[in-house]
């Protein structure tokens, strides 16, 4: 069963039982700022989890593109993806544990669907803890499905408890289902979750009925809903009766491209085998995060920097194996060949993935060997002098000057059997930071130099520049940065070209209509869920149910915002665009001023 036939298999049957199909969503969460990337299909239907009504109705099916860095040091073994896909069902609010299980088992075993043996079937339910009782109600209905109780393990919340998403909001028990591969136990405490290969885990069915709080308490949600997670690549890998997920006819045509750029063959000896699935891990990853609709690029903050890392991460495997400069293009061109029908955003932003991409190699191929070598001389001094520790100074240095994410040191040191020390690194990257404060490019709080008439005068045009840029220019327009003095602003944006001449024209005039509107600028504070209702634009991480202020400028423009703002945009006078320019890859950044109101 190829993925495809599973996913079709998968979705046909949660059609059947109500379900209404629904796209997956971006791969940066829209209504959870308290995580990086879509770690489950989950993050984007939060606010239904929590009550409110969705479009599609109550039970709902898809799938969705994940990236999960927690365990990128293993990437290179068998079975673990920085990105993978992961299909679900949910109810929301709807139905519960028994037809939850009941569908799982009918899914996994039916003759019509996977055809597992249920003798095959192992099952773990939730403990219980002091916050929540034992998931007796989960182990009753497997046993009425006939699995027996030798079969169905009670374990603690470190593996049987979901969630939340972000350090608040939704999560609840689970339970998950494991496959006995036949092979040996690794010993006599060897149950499902044990991660010697014995017991694969298929399926996770998760019964959100608890809101996690700030204050880490658990409230009962008000609606009791089912969320449930399983792996395709695995999965299929598993059907398929393949060892790793990179023989999957997923993975074989970045494998036969990288065979033929390197000359070597897949699994010819350990190392290679590691190197090829890193680089197709990262790059498939990769391409993933530069096709998604939010823009990223490469960069050293938040997503951007997981990006470089895994960039540049493919890029040392790619020597180890003897790939040349531009590989990336060619392995890039393979994923978006395998996955476009799919996923045809990965089509329609080739060109930005690989030029993001040949840029970001090309930088590091540029500073790496160099790198390399100031690293092996001092790891060669460490061993000299019988050291352990590589000092946080050089760790620093690597980083600054030649781009080594600091991961990637710590990589390289732990192959020599030597460590990083990350508190020396941490304030020699604080001290770093301190310096450029000091500088030039001063770090304002909310990007504001001060609380004058006239800084403030500019903070509400920036909030009628950004709703402008994006009416202009499309709903991809994302604040990266504002930098706002008396005398002008600064505003940097996710955009993948330089404006033309009309655009910024039209920028421009789009702002100025605003300020000969007089209109008047309000302001309500609620908590950041009802700001979103009610389509405002949140750029900070804020908690669930924290208070956040909002300011509307007429009906044009809302946003949270700590302020100050002028009461009225009469009071701007006129809007001027002086320079538009890159910032950073797929980053632009717009200087304007006011003035006087032209005669
Ligand atoms: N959210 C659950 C998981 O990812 C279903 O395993």
């Amino acid at each position: 069963m190829t993925a495809d036939e599973l996913k079709s298999l998968y979705l046909g049957f949660f059609q059947q039982k109500g379900h209404a199909l629904i796209s997956g969503s971006s791969l940066i969460p829209q209504n959870d700022p308290t995580v990086l990337f879509t770690t489950a299909g989950m993050h984007a239907l939060v606010p239904y989890l929590l009550g409110e009504h969705h479009p599609a109705g109550t039970r709902l099916c898809n799938v969705q593109k994940c990236i999960r860095t927690g365990d990128i040091d293993s990437v290179g073994d068998p079975g673990h993806l920085t990105f993978f896909e992961m299909l679900g069902n949910w109810s929301l609010g709807d139905y519960f544990k028994e037809e939850a299980i009941q569908w799982s088992f009918e899914f996994l075993t039916n003759k019509s669907y996977l055809a597992l043996d249920p003798a095959v079937l192992h099952i773990t339910v939730f403990q219980g803890d002091e916050f929540s009782s034992p998931d007796r109600e989960s182990f009753e209905i497997w046993r009425k499905l006939g699995i027996p109780e030798k079969r169905i393990f009670f374990l603690p919340r470190a593996d049987n408890w979901w969630g939340p998403a972000g350090q608040t909001g939704p999560c609840g028990p689970d339970t998950e289902m494991f496959v006995d591969t036949g092979r040996a136990a690794c010993g006599a405490a060897c149950r499902p979750g044990c991660n010697c290969g014995k017991f694969f885990e298929i399926w996770n069915d998760v019964f959100m009925q608890y809101n996690k709080l700030p204050d880490g308490s658990y409230v009962p949600l008000s609606q009791h809903n089912v969320d449930t997670g399983m792996g395709v690549e695995r999965t299929a890998a598993m059907l398929q009766g393949k060892s790793s997920v990179y023989d999957t006819e997923l993975f074989a045509p970045i494998i036969t491209t990288l065979a033929k750029l390197s000359g070597k063959a897949f699994g010819e000896s350990a190392e290679v085998t590691r190197a090829f699935r890193v680089i197709a891990d990262h790059l498939r990853s990769a391409v993933f995060i530069l096709g998604d609709e939010q823009w990223v690029a490469p960069s050293n903050l938040g997503q951007g920097y997981v990006l470089r890392r895994l960039i540049r991460r493919a890029v040392r495997h790619a020597k180890k194996i003897g790939l040349g400069p531009g590989f990336s293009k060619a392995v890039a061109e393979s994923v978006v060949a395998t996955y476009t029908k799919n996923y045809p955003e990965l089509s329609a932003r080739g060109a930005h993935i690989l030029r993001e991409l040949a840029a970001e190699e090309e930088k590091f191929e540029k500073t790496l060997a160099q790198g390399l070598a100031e690293l092996d001389k001092a790891l060669e001094q460490l061993k000299q002098h019988g050291q352990t520790a590589l000092t946080g100074r050089v760790a620093f240095r690597l980083y600054d000057t030649f781009g080594f994410p600091v991961e990637f040191t710590e990589e390289i040191c732990r192959e020599h059997g030597l460590t990083v020390d990350q508190e020396g690194f941490a304030k020699a990257f604080a001290r770093h930071q301190e310096v450029s404060r000091q500088g030039a490019d001063k770090v304002f709080k909310g990007g504001l130099a001060d609380n004058s008439a006239a800084t403030t005068r500019l903070h509400t045009a920036t909030h009628l520049l950004h709703k402008s840029l994006q009416a202009v220019l499309g709903p991809h327009v994302q604040q990266k940065g504002s930098n706002i003095t008396a005398e002008r602003l600064r505003f940097d944006f996710t955009h993948p070209a330089k404006l033309t001449p009309e655009e910024l024209l039209r920028v421009e005039a789009l702002v100025n209509d605003q300020i000969q509107k007089a209109l008047p600028i309000t302001m309500q504070v609620m908590t950041l869920e009802e700001a979103k209702a009610a389509g405002a634009t949140a750029l900070f991480a804020t908690r669930y149910g924290e208070q956040v202020k909002v300011f509307s400028v007429g009906d044009f423009s809302k946003e949270v915002c700590g302020g100050p703002h002028v009461a009225n945009t009469a009071e701007l006078g006129h809007f001027k665009i002086l320079k538009e320019e890159a910032s950073s890859a797929g980053i632009r950044r717009i200087r304007a001023v006011l003035m006087e109101k032209p005669a």
